[in-house]
């Protein structure tokens, strides 16, 4: 979490500090903060609580000019949200400023340290600690601050990306990362510095992803320098940035969510561009033919992802399952990093996630990978750090998601499922030549048919109307719609704070049935599947019991629409692809009644869209 951004060059420091916090305020806003070096060698520090709008109406009166700066905005996880913790932080001495993403495991015992040497201490975080510890080693060595910055991070536990300026030098910025994003844009006599490319896309593609441990020496006028902990200087590989500023705004819609929804005919498109191919004939996941023998010999899959890439997860076992015969197990990331997992040379393991930069993910490779198994991974950020740890992988090709309820990261995430079970099917032999060609001509016809589901959006709104001030939710399905209750129980409580819960239908007669009554509405996943039948019992379970019912159920039900209160009715797809459709009026139903309740939809509080700490 958090966002930092720095800029060195003969551009307006504040303004592209500011507009690029703006764009990384996705990452956590609760205080937003940015620390200007002026030519005269004054370092200035301004932060406030709240968005980087407060921000910026903070330094309306300011003298904002300098020739460098960093910015942060904050995701708080040491010490409460408020002006003194926001970031930048600075040395007691005030000649260095610091931003940090991360956490710093040990800043206890190196505070004590700290303490016990004579520092005083101003705020509650563990980044004061590292700008003392980087300062109180610069001071007794009397040494440079590329050599204190590397000497402090030597002694630091934990992740992080920082950026460090010095008020006696505006002609420099250390930057360094571990376990955290950093990412370096080299413009044309000016460098960028951002924890994505997003804060510089519109002055330079030309980007350096600084890899862990390596610290970057920027200074004006000077060619980029990468050094490791020993000072042994690493090649500086530069990438293109695979982004435009377009993707990044909001396209006359009036949320990044609402629009991310309404994006999904698109990038589901995107998505299966050049791998399913010939109108449907083939499909093709290259992940997966490159690495045949890999995927053909699977002994098991384990999936390992969190939040909503998590539910993707569930429907991608599912799919796998039916369509390939393999065992596969789905687990928290979280969980399974600290769940001693046995596994071997045999097993793959998938790591699923947006952002590709989720810590408890990429924690989960790391000890996937030091017990041998192969690790594909499924992201959606190029360049990201879950694509460079894995042995493989692909991407979902949805482009920049920014609002931080994930919408069609989903239904991308699902959709490359999909394509990576058909392809994997076709290796194994476990589906027919013709069954494959069936589902295939399907998926291309899926983008279409989302565009059909969105149609439901002003029913959906006068529908939410009704819900708005429910104070619980309750989502089942069954089979390939229980996952789907889940991400939309999920949706509803991330953005609205209504309590939902998601619930594999069957279940709820083992205790969630004794929450139903007038008061608590369910929304009911029941498109015609094979466990249709089944579903309309539960439905009937609810129903015998007051509770009003809203149902997804497929074109042309009779029987569902006699029984639930409310009906939106989707096209008429195969089972497996069913969560694709169903999910969107989901999605939709939660984004109106956040918004009837005047909710903050695509910020909403306490979350981050890009989780980089424990
Ligand atoms: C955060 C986001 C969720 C996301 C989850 C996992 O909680 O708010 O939308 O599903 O992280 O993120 P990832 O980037 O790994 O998919």
């Amino acid at each position: 979490m958090c966002g930092i951004v720095g800029y060195i060059g003969h551009g307006n420091v504040y303004d592209i500090l500011i507009s690029g916090l703006k764009r990384l305020e996705y990452r956590g806003y609760d205080s937003a903060g940015v620390a200007l070096v002026a030519e005269s060698g004054q370092l200035n520090v301004f932060k406030t609580m709240g968005k980087v709008s407060n921000l910026e109406a903070y330094c309306a009166q300011k003298d904002t000019q300098a020739v460098l700066g960093i910015a942060h905005t904050r995701w708080a996880t040491h010490g409460e949200p408020c002006d003194n913790n926001a970031h930048p932080h600075f040395s007691e001495d005030g000649k260095l400023a610091i931003v940090h993403n991360g956490t710093i495991e040990n800043y206890q015992i190196l505070k004590d340290a700290l303490a016990e040497h004579g520092c005083n201490f101003y705020t509650e975080t563990d980044t004061e600690v590292l700008v003392q510890l980087i300062e109180y080693i610069k001071v007794q060595n009397n040494c440079e601050l590329i050599d204190a910055v590397r000497e402090a991070l030597k002694q630091v536990v934990g992740a992080y990306a920082i950026a460090v300026v010095e008020r006696d030098n505006p002609d420099q910025i250390i930057a360094a990362r571990k376990s955290s994003p950093l990412v370096i844009g080299i413009g044309d006599g000016e460098t960028f510095l951002g924890s994505d490319g997003t804060p510089f896309v519109e002055y330079t593609k030309n980007v350096v992803y600084v890899k862990d441990e390596e610290i970057a020496i920027i200074r004006r006028g000077e060619p980029l320098k990468l050094v490791d902990f020993n000072n042994k200087e690493s090649k500086v590989n530069v990438d293109q940035l695979q982004l435009s500023i377009s993707q990044l705004e909001k396209g006359g819609y009036p949320h990044f969510m609402l629009k991310e929804i309404f994006e999904q005919p698109m990038t589901l498109t995107d998505c299966i561009r050049g791998r399913v191919v010939n109108g449907g004939e083939h499909v093709m996941l290259n992940g997966v033919f490159t690495n045949i023998d890999k995927f053909k010999n699977v002994n098991r899959i384990i999936i390992v992802a969190c939040g909503t890439s998590w539910h993707a997860s569930l429907l991608g076992k599912q799919l796998i399952q039916d369509m390939c015969q393999i065992a596969v197990e789905v687990e928290y990331a979280s969980e399974f990093r600290y769940s001693n997992p046995v596994i071997t040379d045999r097993d793959i393991v998938i790591a699923v996630s947006q952002s590709g930069e989720t810590a408890d993910t990429l924690a989960a490779i790391q000890i996937a990978k030091s017990k041998g198994a192969f690790v594909f991974g499924i992201s959606n950020v190029v360049g990201s750090s879950i694509p460079r740890e894995t042995d493989s992988g692909t991407y979902i090709h949805v482009g920049p998601e920014i609002g931080v309820a994930s919408t069609k990261a989903f239904t991308g995430q699902v959709m490359v499922f999909t394509m990576l079970a058909l392809s994997v099917a076709k290796l194994r032999g476990t589906l027919t030549e013709e069954q494959i060609k069936d589902f295939a001509s399907y998926i291309v016809r899926v983008p279409e048919l989302v565009e059909e589901t969105l149609a439901l959006d002003e029913k959906i709104r006068h529908l939410s109307l009704i819900y708005t001030y429910a104070r619980n939710f309750m989502y089942l399905g069954r089979g390939y719609s229980y996952p789907v209750a889940l991400e939309g129980a999920l949706k509803l409580k991330e953005i609205s704070y209504i309590h939902a819960e998601g619930y594999p239908a069957a279940e709820m007669k083992h205790g969630p049935i004794a929450l139903i009554d007038s008061e608590m509405p369910t929304v009911i996943i029941a498109p015609k599947d094979h466990l249709y039948d089944k579903i309309v019992s539960n439905v009937q379970q609810i129903k015998s019991r007051g509770g009003s019912i809203i149902a997804i159920v497929t074109k042309g039900d009779t029987v569902i629409k006699e029984l639930a209160d409310h009906v939106l009715e989707v096209p008429e797809v195969p089972e497996c692809l069913t969560p694709i459709i169903t999910s969107v009026p989901l999605q939709l139903l939660s984004y109106y009644i956040a918004i009837n309740k005047g909710k903050n939809v695509d910020m909403p509080r306490n979350l981050a869209k890009s989780v980089t700490v424990e």
